[in-house]
């Protein structure tokens, strides 16, 4: 196995650049998360990897080896694409072996690598079968298949679950991950759910217009992103944003917005920190989990409750998104099931600014 290293990667189609200056190193045997919105680049930058897409700028290294002039077939890469497409005129078997026919690997040591990879993936049964006699799901571990049996050195894999309905993925995603623990392979695979990401991945890379935002564990970018994009992006119900303007008064520091001011405790990680940022405006962020009901938490002091007005309550079994607003400002709050949030009413919410996040309103960098 081997690691992989983007140095300064860079990708123009004509004029218009769709991956710059990434820079990325992914030791061997992680498996990397690159998430982003549609058109960020995500699969040029496989495809990049895999010798597929010439490189405009940059180096890319597969172990020591500089792989820029490498022909694909020699990078020991496999990859399973965007829009797999089995060969629907042959069995899964040949589907699986079909690589390694072209390379002239012995039929013995194809059928045990074939043999091996569909006992791995639970399609050992349906050797015999077409790939239109098989579930999507069935079809999805095929074409991961094809790639174990290559046994390369790195996988590469684009979103190889976007066309499994919601329960398969949820099954794929931890049979991959299980998948991962065994080949004990280097692994990059692309998504642009950011669920995915966060429970798949080692590490997160999350791209925006062909540049990446921030790299990082899945915990580390949820609980300190870079930036309003990759803060907004990770998450779900997302960030609530609000704008606002930092105001000290005596020893403390209170948020101040269109209707409302909330202090901002001395236990806030960036503290210390923020004396340049006293009468300026900033953004507020704050994740719907740190937006509790307040009759369900005594605990809060009554100068970080505010009443909201709830337009919609989403029912979710284990806990209930309040969607509603104050004032002009619109807030998503996730809270406990209990709580007596209706449809329309006013509700008391309490703001736990202990986990705020705040960012430059020109930048979009985090302060902290
Ligand atoms: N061969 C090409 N020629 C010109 N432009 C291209 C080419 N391939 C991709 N692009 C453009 O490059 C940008 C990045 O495309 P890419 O396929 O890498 O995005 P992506 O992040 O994989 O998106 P998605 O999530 O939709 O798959 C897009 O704006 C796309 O239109
Ligand atoms: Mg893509």
């Amino acid at each position: 196995m081997a690691a992989v290293t983007l140095k300064g990667v860079s990708k123009m189609f004509g004029t218009n650049a769709v991956v710059q200056d990434v820079n990325l190193e992914i030791p061997d045997k992680e498996f990397v998360v690159m998430v982003g919105p549609s058109g960020c680049g995500k699969t040029t930058t496989l495809r990049m990897i895999a010798g597929l897409e010439d490189v405009t700028e940059g180096e890319i290294y597969i172990g020591n080896r500089l792989v820029n002039d490498i022909p694909p077939k020699d990078r020991d890469i496999a990859m399973v694409f965007q829009n797999y497409a089995l060969y629907p005129h042959m069995t899964v078997y040949a589907n699986m072996a079909f690589a390694l026919k072209r390379r002239n690997v012995p039929p013995a040591a194809t059928d045990q690598r074939v043999r091996a990879a569909a006992g791995l993936l639970g399609v050992e049964d349906f050797l015999d079968r077409t790939p239109k006699a098989l579930s999507g799901g069935q079809r999805q571990r095929v074409a991961v298949g094809r790639a174990i049996v290559r046994e390369p050195e790195v996988f590469l894999m684009d979103e190889p679950l976007s066309n499994l309905d919601a329960k398969l993925r949820v099954q794929m995603r931890a049979e991959l991950s299980k998948l991962h623990n065994r080949l004990q392979a280097t692994m990059i695979f692309v998504t642009h759910d950011q669920t995915e990401a966060m429970t798949m991945g080692d590490r997160i890379v999350v791209m925006k217009d062909g540049r990446v935002q921030q790299i990082g564990t899945p915990l580390d970018i949820y609980k300190n992103p870079d930036n309003m994009f990759v803060a907004g992006f990770i998450g779900s119900p997302a960030m609530n944003f609000c704008n606002a303007v930092l105001e000290q008064s005596a020893e403390r520091v209170f948020v101040r917005g269109e209707g409302f001011r909330l202090p901002l405790p001395p236990s806030w990680p960036g503290h210390a920190k923020l004396g340049a940022w006293i009468n300026r405006e900033v953004v507020l962020g704050l994740r719907p989990e740190d937006i509790d009901d307040a009759d369900l938490h005594p605990e809060y002091a009554a100068e970080c409750c505010l009443d909201a007005t709830i337009d919609v309550v989403e029912m979710m079994g284990n806990e209930v998104f309040l969607n509603g607003s104050i004032g002009e400002q619109e807030l998503v709050a996730r809270v406990e099931s209990e709580t007596s949030a209706r449809d329309g009413a006013p509700h008391r919410l309490a703001f736990n600014l202990r986990k705020a996040h705040l960012f430059d309103p020109v930048t979009s960098a985090a302060i902290r």
